[in-house]
């Protein structure tokens, strides 16, 4: 059982292109702002750290007024800060650190630094009546992660499965990107493949035989070869379907056996592309041929934003863990 700090929380997220502030009390979510940096970012094809730095400056206060604002709370209600500090942008991580620092020691309250993967673990717990099971085996797949955790408390991780190259999100960001799709994002894979045919183009399913490790790189390439044979007779609504086949079927197919190999019947699903449809329904339905209960979190949750920050920190807080002053920034650090 997952226990939550016993006063309002403020989480500050600015890992990455997303500036966001949210204000948690116990699971409950009163609030999650979040300001996105996409737009700046599309024409570079990636973020620029420099820019994203200066734009979470410019966005920092006015997200945790509105944060505050819509929780119907002032700083003074706020019992506790837990901010993003690891692993990020430096630049960009150093923004929401240093205003957490300051808000936390003019208020005289207690503030902990957050791992940016814990926080989308403890995603699962946003606004559940019903709390996720523990323990848990946990599908964590980003932009940057794709990994399957053995979860059995706060702190307690064992990585089970993890990637040998690409993170599953940036191999739909790369897919999107070679198939010429309106941005190089995972959402546009999905936008593109409904009502497509994924069995059009056969694209591999990477490593069947290795329970322990996850390989997209391999997608990529086999994409790229696609796109150059059939040129201008490639129908990109069945490629992109058939690119999300092969990703969300090695999703699907190593987290049920590694949740199997434990004898574990909980599986939750967190980070950025838990928000896929196709990943969705295909879990739920895996997990109910081996009678385990999936939890999944809301849309709003699964990519960057401050409620899951919040929530970890919360859950750090109630177990007495705290951050000095000289907390810092880490660009890299395991779970
Ligand atoms: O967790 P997140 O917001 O940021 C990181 O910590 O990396 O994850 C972002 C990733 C991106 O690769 C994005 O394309 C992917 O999540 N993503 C999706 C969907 N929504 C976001 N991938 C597939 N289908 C989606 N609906
Ligand atoms: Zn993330």
């Amino acid at each position: 059982m997952i226990q939550f700090f016993d006063a309002p929380v403020l989480g500050i997220e600015s890992s990455c292109d997303e500036t966001s502030a949210a204000v948690t009390v116990g699971s409950k979510v009163l609030s999650n702002v979040v300001s996105s940096q996409a737009d700046l970012h599309r024409k570079y094809g990636g973020v620029i750290p420099e820019l994203a730095s200066r734009a979470h400056v410019e966005a920092m206060i006015p997200v945790i007024t509105e944060a505050l604002q819509t929780a119907n709370m002032s700083i003074g209600d706020i019992g506790a800060i837990a901010v993003t500090n690891r692993p990020g942008l430096i630049g960009a991580l150093s923004v929401g650190v240093s205003a957490s620092k300051a808000l936390a020691w003019a208020h005289k309250i207690p503030l902990i630094g957050v791992h940016h993967l814990e926080g989308h673990l403890l995603s699962v717990f946003a606004n559940q009546d019903v709390p996720p099971k523990l323990p848990s085996i946990a599908l964590i797949v980003s932009g940057g992660h794709t990994e399957v955790v053995f979860v059995s408390g706060i702190g307690e991780y064992k990585i089970l499965v993890e990637t040998l190259d690409d993170a599953a999100g940036e191999a739909f960001d790369k897919s999107a990107r070679l198939l010429g799709l309106p941005s190089a994002s995972g959402i546009e894979v999905q936008r593109a493949a409904m009502g497509a045919n994924p069995k059009r183009y056969s694209l591999p399913i990477a490593l069947p035989g290795d329970d322990a490790h996850f390989s997209f790189s391999g997608l990529k390439t086999a994409v790229l070869r696609l796109v150059e044979r059939e040129g201008e007779s490639l129908n990109k609504n069945d490629a992109a379907a058939s690119v999300q086949h092969a990703i969300v079927e090695a999703l699907v197919a190593k987290t049920i056996r590694a949740a199997q190999s434990v004898g574990c019947h909980s599986i939750w699903v967190v980070g950025g592309v838990s928000a896929n449809e196709s990943l969705r329904t295909k879990m739920k339905s895996a997990c109910d041929s081996i009678g385990a209960s999936l939890f999944v979190p809301d849309f709003q949750f699964c990519t960057d934003n401050a409620a899951m920050i919040a929530l970890a920190g919360s859950a750090r807080l109630a177990k007495g863990d705290r951050s000095d002053f000289d907390l810092d920034c880490l660009p890299n650090s395991p779970l």
